[in-house]
């Protein structure tokens, strides 16, 4: 049984974890510091805010924004539905555009949804692959654009335009012209959820990276204070001796990571780019070379001039292959032990989204690219023989499904 993407943990993880236990400190305190401060080195911004999840961290990200009913938020069909569902936790619209040809958003498609009610733009660097950071920046600012922008919220008035939020679940340590994941964009979100490639079981971090009419060390403070339900003292703080009164100055939510998952990641992180992100690029690498030479597939973008994955997903495509034929290739597939997925199923197909009227129909290219989908394994832990063994069982499936 090959299996889709278990958790990278060493004895290094599990000591980390053990001290925490040890410390007698179990919830957020010097270890979510620690973590903090690797993931501000290799996004290369000042202040990070840990969470407890990605979606905590969009809803607190939105909240602190002043997000209200009837807001709108563009964002890409082809994602995780998270990405909207924090959209609609705070009563506002995801505004779904459809995707290019390489998994991320189409910016003609943003310049079009674009009205007085945005708020906030989203993008999403699906399977690790940042998108185009440039022209959605560039388009914030554009005299039209800005103009439109009516700011409601005392940070919407500071910022005066609208905020871009990267959706980097997936993108933790890619690159988008020479650039980290993190710096790109206004705010980014990374996840530490267990199939990440780095993981704390559940978690998230914010990078701020705000223009300077904000103080990120005091946004990084605000923040922070909403993870812990606005309470002016921390758990640590109040333990002390003495130190048992309080206020709760704003409702805040209550989101903060705990330092025995922090740990995890911690452990995780510190060798993250020496070791665990070069043993993905190798996997990632060893696909392409197999799946460039036959002509049924579609290999994912791993690195160009501009931009480099950091190997999340291996999102392969059949091309020629309908939705049906896939499905039935992930079958044979399973019949010889390997586990694979696929990323995504684009929004408008799941109930919730249909139920609010979204319909698949006005986004042909993310039903395209998901219907010829197929994610292989990707992990440090996987082995040569493993890769290949993959390749080939993938080979066969599909030659099986495709000549029946
Ligand atoms: C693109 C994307 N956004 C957001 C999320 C939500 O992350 P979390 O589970 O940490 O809330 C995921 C999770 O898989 C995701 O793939």
């Amino acid at each position: 049984m090959i299996p889709f993407s278990p958790p990278f943990i060493d004895e290094c993880v599990i000591n980390e974890v053990l001290h925490s236990l040890n410390s007698g400190w179990i919830t957020s305190g010097p270890k979510v510091k620690l973590l903090e401060e690797e993931v501000a080195k290799i996004a290369t911004v000042e202040r990070v805010v840990c969470v407890n999840s990605w979606t905590s961290g969009a809803i607190l990200v939105f909240k602190w924004f002043g997000i209200k009913e009837g807001d709108e938020v563009i964002i890409p069909a082809y994602t995780y539905s998270a990405t909207a569902l924090a959209v609609l936790h705070c009563g506002a619209i995801p505004i779904m555009v459809d995707i290019t040809d390489d998994f991320t958003i189409n910016v003609k498609n943003i310049e079009k949804a674009i009205t007085s009610k945005t708020k906030v733009i989203m993008p999403v660097d699906i399977a690790g692959w940042p998108c185009d950071y440039d022209i959605i920046n560039a388009l914030v600012i554009k005299d039209d654009v800005k103009q439109q922008f009516v700011a409601e919220s005392e940070k919407q008035k500071q910022l005066g335009r609208i905020l871009i939020i990267s959706d980097a679940a997936h993108s933790i340590g890619a690159y988008y012209k020479g650039k980290p994941s993190g710096i790109l964009t206004d705010l980014t979100i990374f996840s530490f959820h267990a199939v990440k490639n780095i993981t704390t079981a559940e978690g998230g971090a914010i990078c701020l990276n705000l223009p300077a009419s904000f103080d990120n060390e005091q946004e990084h403070k605000l923040m922070t204070l909403y993870t812990l339900n606005g309470q002016n003292k921390d758990a640590f703080t109040k333990s002390q001796i003495g130190g048992w009164k309080y206020d709760i100055l704003f409702a805040g939510l209550k989101v903060n990571m705990p330092d025995i998952c922090a740990a995890v990641g911690l452990a995780q992180i510190r060798k993250y780019e020496s070791v665990l992100l070069k043993e993905r690029e190798r996997v990632a690498r060893r696909y392409d070379t197999f799946f460039s030479k036959h002509p049924q597939f579609q290999s994912p973008p791993l690195e160009n001039s501009e931009r480099k994955s950091c190997f999340h997903l291996y999102a392969l495509r059949l091309n020629n292959c309908k939705e049906e034929q896939r499905d039935l290739i992930i079958e044979e597939i399973a019949k010889e032990s390997v586990a694979v997925n696929v990323h995504f199923i684009p929004m408008p197909m799941l109930t919730v989204f249909k139920d609010l009227g979204y319909t698949m129909a006005d986004f042909p290219i993310s039903y395209d690219n998901y219907a010829r989908e197929i994610s292989l394994p990707i992990y440090p832990q996987l082995t040569d023989e493993q890769v290949d063994f993959i390749c080939e069982t993938v080979f066969n499936a599909s030659i099986k499904v495709m000549n029946q």
